[in-house]
């Protein structure tokens, strides 16, 4: 069994380069709550303001995906942190990121590790709270989780499953043109008055997003964030056990290289199996017993990969709807991680 201080060291070797570990906070579900309290000096206001933290879960928390964190930081970062610069040089640095990739790979993860990165303020925004019967108040909602990433910039404004708004297969069923009018009308705003703000979107799905959505000015980057490679899986299955006993001399990496498929989530899920199995086996001899290649092996049995559909859906609309190259990154995985 590691000992206290092995552990922390253990724990620390995944906690990315040292780089990126100087000014990396330890990591912190904190930035996950947010606080809604009524606006201050103005009781009667029936208005819930968020007070919304700064996320201390910084890009060492994210394991592998070096090559995505590397696109952040030039393309996201940079132009967040030094509009000046870009500015000088006529390139604009509003406009929002779409996030697009299979589930459980860690959109929702590295978006608010970016606003980690870049020290910003947190704005998370679910389409689905925002919708509301009532006419006019999904639209007043809306207005107000920008009017949020107004008041408190450095800040990232986050839409999860962006496409439950920007699909572009709208039925009577969704949700309003003039919500999604509202949401573009906001958005192109930043264009004048878009200092110290980001919004980024995700999406599983992102062949059903408006490319309207995608204009120069509103989504205008996008950025595929893959399954994890197998460096990837051995720095999540090490971040996953850092905490935990482990058995003396315990190889990840066998385990890193016999789970292609397996997503961020899939490989947590993982863990968590074998973790169960540890303390069964604990309980059964009244000591404790270490995850071991047992638990893991008996684990594996269990947990399924789950992202080979989504890439299977993925290379049909990249082979057959690839517009403008947006698929291209995921060709680019496919060809090198599926042959
Ligand atoms: N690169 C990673 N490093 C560490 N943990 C990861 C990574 N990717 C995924 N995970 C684990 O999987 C969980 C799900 O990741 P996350 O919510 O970021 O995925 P997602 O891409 O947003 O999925 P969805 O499309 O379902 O919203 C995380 O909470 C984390 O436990
Ligand atoms: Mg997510």
């Amino acid at each position: 069994m590691l000992t206290e201080a092995g552990r922390d060291e253990a724990a620390a070797r995944w906690r990315g380069t040292p780089a990126e570990r100087d000014g990396g906070a330890p990591p912190s579900d904190s930035a996950e709550v947010i606080r809604l309290f009524g606006a201050k000096g103005d009781d009667n206001s029936p208005t819930l303001r968020r007070n919304v933290a700064r996320p201390t879960v910084t890009f060492a928390d994210v394991g592998g995906l070096e090559h995505v964190k590397q696109q952040i930081r030039r393309k996201i970062i940079a132009p967040f942190e030094k509009p000046g610069l870009f500015n000088a040089f006529r390139k604009r640095s509003g406009g929002g990121v779409l996030m697009y990739g299979p589930p459980g790979c860690g959109k929702t993860m590295l978006a608010r590790a970016t606003a980690g990165e870049a020290k910003a303020h947190f704005i998370p925004v679910a389409i689905t709270d925002i919708l509301d019967k009532y006419f006019g108040e999904s639209e007043r909602k809306l207005a107000e989780a920008f009017a949020d990433a107004r008041r408190q910039r450095p800040s990232i404004l986050f839409f999860d499953e962006i496409e439950a708004l920007a699909s572009r297969r709208r039925s009577s069923g969704d949700v309003g043109a003039s919500l999604v009018s509202t949401f573009l009308t906001e958005m192109d705003g930043f264009s004048a008055d878009g200092d110290g703000i980001l919004v980024i979107g995700a999406t599983n799905t992102p062949w059903v997003v408006d490319s309207a959505f995608r204009r120069p000015g509103r989504f205008d980057r996008v950025l595929f964030v893959p399954p994890p490679d197998q460096t990837a899986r051995l720095a999540i299955l090490s971040l996953c056990l850092a905490q935990r006993p482990l058995a003396a001399g315990l190889n990840l990496q066998r385990f890193a290289a016999t789970t292609a498929g397996f997503s961020g989530a899939d490989l947590a899920h993982l863990v968590d199996t074998a973790v169960e199995l540890a303390i069964e086996d604990s309980a059964d001899i009244d000591t404790l017993t270490p995850v071991s290649r047992r638990h893991l092996e008996a684990a594996l049995q269990e947990v399924r990969p789950t992202t080979s559909e989504w890439l299977a859906t993925a290379r049909n609309y990249a082979k057959f709807a690839n517009e403008s190259g947006l698929y291209d990154d995921v060709l680019a995985f496919i060809d090198k991680h599926m042959k």
